[in-house]
């Protein structure tokens, strides 16, 4: 068994805080292996902690849309993981202790991915990877750097879902990781609508 599958035999039977007992599924993440472009979210809600899938209810097929319409997809461009592995009760927000207990997992997916490109989806996500006092209002859109890879936060599609006038700046967020995309990693990507 290589490490990455040892890590998400590890991360799919830990107990390292409360919300094991809660959980139905440990959402390790989903998604090509070696992806260049890392979607990072908050944590599973109720879909995802009956499937063991990320982003699998209505933000999912959202995301799955906005992916599309950039040219990416699950299968060969891009990695779906989240801050918590596990379903925080009633979809609340998951405690700074969960987070902090959970995060090294996702710093050893980073690690073994080796994405150029990170998309922080939404508060928590830019919270808990970069920054606690950083505010999505006021830096998505704008490219960040983390441990050599380049970061783009932009809102959650659960928040485009509540409020449709959020979908035009993040579809600009997306565009920008479109053209960055084509700056980095291939020149010749090829998308329906960018
Ligand atoms: N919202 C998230 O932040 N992550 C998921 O996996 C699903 C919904």
């Amino acid at each position: 068994m290589d490490e990455f599958e040892l890590l998400k035999q590890e991360v799919e039977t830990c107990t390292k805080c409360n919300l094991c007992k809660t959980r139905n599924k440990v959402v390790f993440g989903e998604g090509f292996r070696n992806s260049k472009i890392m979607c990072i979210g908050e944590g599973p809600g109720y879909y995802e902690d009956q499937q063991g899938r990320p982003f699998v209810g209505k933000s999912g097929q959202l995301l799955d849309i906005i992916l599309d319409v950039c040219g990416f997809n699950r299968n060969e461009h891009v990695f779906i993981g989240n801050i918590v592995k596990c379903r925080p009760p009633n979809n609340r927000d998951p405690l700074p202790e969960e987070r902090e207990t959970c995060i090294p997992y996702l710093y050893i997916q980073i690690e073994l991915i080796d994405p150029k490109i990170i998309i922080l989806l939404g508060a928590t996500a830019l919270k808990g990877l970069i920054d606690p006092n950083a505010k999505i209002t006021k830096v998505r859109g704008e490219w960040l750097e983390w441990q050599n890879r380049l970061v783009m936060p932009t809102f959650h599609p659960s928040a485009l879902l509540r409020n449709e006038k959020l979908k035009r700046p993040a579809w600009e967020d997306f565009k920008k990781v479109v053209a960055k995309y084509r700056e980095v990693i291939n020149p010749n990507h090829i998308s329906d609508y960018c």
